[in-house]
């Protein structure tokens, strides 16, 4: 089975990854678990109701498991959800030697490692993900919450002890979590390699090729490149900020819309065609962003950047961005496919770029006096 090794500097940990990883690893892993005084799951109601007995058969002689489910969603990563799973925790009698499994996607690895990290000042944990974004998720060890004033305020970097990616988790997955996790593999193809971003153009040309061609190995490049980056950086004190290529503005868009409006590929779609506009503004990127959007289109990405959104809210919101210090909007761009670099960006660019990309009915690519003026 295809085996990655993460390297970051806190710990080393596998990631195993086919459509039989669970059934794959059963052995070795329930070997693992049974040295712990308890295992705690935690998922959510979706992956609860669809896939709890996969998981249950392979955790079947383990003596003592314990399920959390959360609700779907953002709603998961607030306050309120971790405070009810650390009480559960609590009232069930976990100690330290007491491990946790988040199974799930990206919101349930995140909390569920934020809890994790936190529970008694940390307990060891795994990610089993089931959604596609879940590969950049699951591994890296960022882990949070969020605040209603922004995204992943309030978090952590926590490494699992391992992942076990079991694709066929994919079966179930719709059409537009398919999308948004898709996002990020073209987010990892774009800041590192462009044959890979060929290669995603030339393999996924229409939605049902998200569910019959093999996202394996785009998948692992997608981790590998991730991986390569955790490596050297894992705490983001430099080149890991990469990775968050298209998120400035589209954490921005996502707090704008209450963490619901647009999942989160899709608020980092309109995050990368933002940071691909500006990169052309100042490095003169060679990119053909018309062929990009348009294949994006036929994914049934919307590229249509909502005019309604006020400038002055997501220029507020950009402010609130972690990587934002002393009041400079850090921004990853891109002096060519393959290579971020970090930029800080006046409030003038931000909005002129803002306007170059308000299609409003237009043309995304027409004169940028065509788009509209929303700052109040
Ligand atoms: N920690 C990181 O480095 C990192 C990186 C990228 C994104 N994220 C976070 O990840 C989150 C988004 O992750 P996500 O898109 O996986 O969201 P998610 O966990 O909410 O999953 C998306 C939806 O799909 C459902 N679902 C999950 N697996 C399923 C399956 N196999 N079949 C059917 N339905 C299934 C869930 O119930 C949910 O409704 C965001 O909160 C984002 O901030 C974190
Ligand atoms: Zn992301």
């Amino acid at each position: 089975m295809p085996e990655i090794t993460v390297r970051a500097k806190s710990k080393t940990y596998p990631v195993y990854i086919n459509e039989f990883a669970l059934t794959d690893v059963k052995e070795q892993w329930t070997k693992s678990l049974a040295k712990y005084s308890h295992v705690f799951v935690l998922t959510d109601e979706h992956v609860a109701n669809l896939h709890k007995a996969k998981l249950d058969a392979v955790l079947a002689d383990l003596p003592v498991v314990t399920y959390y489910v959360a609700p779907n969603g953002e709603e998961a990563k607030t306050f309120r959800v971790y405070e009810d799973v650390m009480t559960k925790m609590i009232e069930t009698g976990l100690d330290r030697k007491a491990v946790l499994i988040a199974f799930g996607g990206g919101v349930i690895g995140d909390l569920g490692g934020f809890v994790a990290a936190t529970y008694m000042r940390g307990i060891p944990f795994y990610q089993v993900p089931t959604t596609v974004l879940a590969h950049d998720s699951a591994v890296g060890g960022k882990v949070a919450i969020n605040h209603p004033l922004g995204k992943n305020m309030i978090g952590n970097f926590y490494q699992p002890e391992a992942v076990i990616y079991d694709t066929q988790f994919f079966a179930t997955l719709p059409e537009r979590e398919m999308r948004s996790g898709f996002a990020e593999m073209i987010k990892h193809a774009l800041i590192s390699d462009h044959t890979l971003l060929t290669a995603l153009m030339d393999t996924f040309t229409e939605p049902k090729d998200f569910y019959t061609k093999d996202l394996t190995p785009f998948l692992q490049r997608g981790i590998e490149i991730k991986a390569n980056i955790v490596a050297q950086d894992e705490t983001e004190q430099g080149v890991r900020a990469y990775l968050n290529f298209g998120h400035t503005f589209g954490h921005a868009l996502e707090a704008y819309g209450n963490f619901g409006k647009w999942l989160h590929g899709e608020a980092i779609t309109y995050g990368m065609i933002y940071a691909l506009t500006m990169s052309e503004t100042v490095y003169g990127l060679d990119f053909d962003l018309a062929t990009f959007t348009t294949w994006l289109e036929r994914l049934g990405y919307n590229t249509t950047f909502d005019a309604t959104v006020p400038f002055s809210n997501i220029l507020e919101n950009m402010r609130h961005d972690k990587k934002t210090t002393f009041n400079e909007i850090s921004m990853v761009l891109l002096e060519e496919i393959g290579k971020p670099v970090i930029f800080k960006a006046e409030d003038e660019l931000i909005f002129d770029t803002y306007k170059s990309v308000m299609r409003n009915g237009g043309d995304l690519f027409e004169s940028n006096s065509r788009g509209n003026d929303n700052r109040k």
